[in-house]
Order: C-alpha cells, then structure tokens, then sequence
C-alpha cells in the first residue's frame, strides 16, 4: 500500500530519502547538498513524498506566490513503482492542495514524453506558448 504524506520541515531521514530521489531522478546538481535540498522542500508551496512499506518511492512539490499562481515540479516516481497510479496520485494532490489554497492558475512544464500523462489529469498544453529558461545551461 502506497501512503501520501506531505513534507513540511524534513529530518534527517526524510532528507536522505528526498536527496535519493533527487539523485535517482538525474535532477541531483554538482553542489547540491541536504541542506540546500531542505531549502527547497521548506520554501515550496507543499511537497509531497510517496512510501511504500515505510520507503519513500516517490515525489512531487509545487511553488507558488501563496495567492494566484502555482506550479508543479520535481514529480517523480521509482522505476519499480511506476505504472500504478503513483504519479498521478502525486499529481492529483498537488492540484488539489493549490486549488484549496486559493491558486485558480496551476501549470507545469511537461518533460518530453509525459504529455498524455498530464493530459489524462486535466493538463492542456498551452497554445502559442513555449517553455523558457533564462541562462545558458538551458538543458534542464
Ligand atoms: C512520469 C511519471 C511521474 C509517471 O509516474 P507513474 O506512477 O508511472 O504514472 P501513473 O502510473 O500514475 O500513470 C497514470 C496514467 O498515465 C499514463 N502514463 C504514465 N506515464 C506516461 C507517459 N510517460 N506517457 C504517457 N502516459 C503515461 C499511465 O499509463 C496511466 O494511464 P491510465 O490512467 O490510463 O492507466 C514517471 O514515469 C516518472 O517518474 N518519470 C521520470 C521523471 C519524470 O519525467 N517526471 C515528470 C517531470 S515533468
């Protein structure tokens, strides 16, 4: 059984556990460390970590003004787990937790290849929009 649980001020543990995640997902940057990784957790809108038997196998986080617009990144679920409903149900929780905050504009930049799996949770591509990043390592 899968449990949700949001991340407010992680420990130690939960910190080891996200860093893995980070780490595992190729989004772990030279220069990262757990204190910056807990930087991040505290300063976003909400976080939330997937467990399965008490392992953390997934992620997701959302940032935000706290007033109109939010945004959901970092979502990420262990290779194994995939395909059982994990990342949407990580998903789903973030919209849900913006719209109860008040956010009435929710987007995300869709990795390729994940489109349909956005789509099928109410996601539309935005038309005559492109997604930008400022700065030359423009990859990521
Ligand atoms: C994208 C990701 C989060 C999906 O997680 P998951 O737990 O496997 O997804 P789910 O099992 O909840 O899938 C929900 C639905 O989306 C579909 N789906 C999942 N990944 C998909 C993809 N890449 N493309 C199209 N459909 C996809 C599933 O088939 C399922 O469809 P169904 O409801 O008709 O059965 C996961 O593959 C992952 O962590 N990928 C690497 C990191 C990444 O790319 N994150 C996205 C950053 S924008």
């Amino acid at each position: 059984m899968i449990r949700y649980e949001w991340v407010w001020r992680p420990g130690a543990k939960a910190l080891r556990e996200i860093a893995g995640l980070y780490r595992a997902a190729g989004w772990w940057e030279p220069g990262d460390t757990p204190q910056r990784i807990c930087r991040m957790v505290m300063g976003s809108h909400c976080f939330l970590l997937a467990r399965e038997r008490g392992r953390a196998v997934g992620m997701g986080r959302a940032i935000s003004d706290k007033t109109n617009d939010g945004y959901i990144q970092d979502v990420f679920v262990s290779p194994k787990l995939r395909g059982r409903g994990v990342g949407a149900q990580i998903v789903r929780r973030l919209a849900l937790r913006l719209r109860i905050d008040g956010l009435g504009w929710v987007g995300l930049i869709a990795v390729g290849g994940t489109r349909r799996f956005y789509e099928g949770l109410g996601f539309k591509k935005m038309p005559k929009h492109e997604p930008m990043r400022f700065g030359e390592s423009a990859s990521a």
